[in-house]
């Protein structure tokens, strides 16, 4: 129970790694808010997960990140770790990015995550008892890759969000951290192998398999690998880590 009295908002929470993150909290006493865009998957997750309750939220509308975070806060009574896990993925050589995938990919993995860690810190330094916050980066924004360069871009500006966020936060004694995982099975592996399918003329399912097989631990990473870093920076164990990114990846990605 080493999360017992704590609240957490945990952004694209209805489905995969954010899904494992919300267990693994609830499991730990904490009381979480299961916040996705996805309302009917939000739903259905939180009633699968005791402690939870599912909340509305659109991380690349201003107005619904302000509603959701005071719905949050009034629900539960406080927010006390951020997770800001919602993203999603895109593929294309850079002769054919289009300004519409560009946009969307910005919007949800960065602007959604700065301005999600923005009213959720506002919220921390009202409250006054300062605060946890962990950003999902990614491998890819450590180097990039020939077919992804945007959201890899992505990747990369949410590791250096979380160094700028957490050299100016941690005055209040708000940690901002992040976590970059490798290759995690799950539904947006599932999307990504038909997206390399697709671009590399592979059969389904083979570009997972080549990624699995060349992760130093052996295979790829399921979302419960994941949940003892997401675990440990929510905790009072973690309190001198400030502005880090994690490798949590089977050994991809060395820093
Ligand atoms: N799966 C991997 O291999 C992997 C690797 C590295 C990093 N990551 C990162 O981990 C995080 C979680 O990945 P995942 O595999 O669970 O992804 P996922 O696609 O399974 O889940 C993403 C969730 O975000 C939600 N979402 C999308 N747009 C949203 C919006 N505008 N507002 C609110 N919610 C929104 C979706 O509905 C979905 O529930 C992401 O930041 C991802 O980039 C994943």
């Amino acid at each position: 129970m080493r999360l017992a009295g704590r609240n957490a908002l945990i952004t694209g929470a209805a489905r995969g790694i954010g899904r494992a993150f919300a267990e693994a909290y609830a499991r730990e006493g904490a009381q979480v808010a299961i916040c996705d865009v996805d309302w009917q998957g939000a739903k259905t997750t939180a009633d699968e997960i005791a402690g939870t309750i599912p909340i509305y939220l659109d991380v690349t509308d201003q107005a619904s990140i302000d509603a959701a975070v005071g719905m949050v806060a009034a629900e539960l009574g406080s927010v006390d770790i951020l997770v800001n896990n919602a993203a999603l993925f895109d593929l294309a050589p850079i002769v054919d990015i289009t300004r519409r995938s560009y946009d969307t990919l910005f919007a949800i993995n960065v602007s959604g995550v700065l301005f999600t860690m923005q009213a959720v810190a506002r919220q921390m330094i009202a409250q006054g008892r300062g605060g946890k916050i962990i950003n999902m980066a990614s491998q890819a924004g450590r180097r990039g890759e020939p077919l992804v360069a945007v959201y890899c871009a992505t990747k990369a500006a949410v590791i250096s969000l979380t160094q700028s966020a957490g050299l100016d936060l941690i005055k209040y004694g708000i940690n901002v951290n992040a976590i970059a995982p490798g290759v995690v099975d799950g539904a947006h592996w599932d999307g990504v192998d038909a997206k390399f399918a697709a671009a590399e003329g592979l059969p389904r399912g083979e570009k997972k398999r080549r990624v699995g097989a060349s992760v130093p631990y052996g295979r790829m990473g399921v979302a419960e690998d994941l949940t003892g870093m997401a675990i440990f920076l929510a905790t009072a164990e973690a309190d001198y880590i400030v502005a880090q990114t994690y490798n949590v990846d089977g050994g991809n990605w060395m820093s």
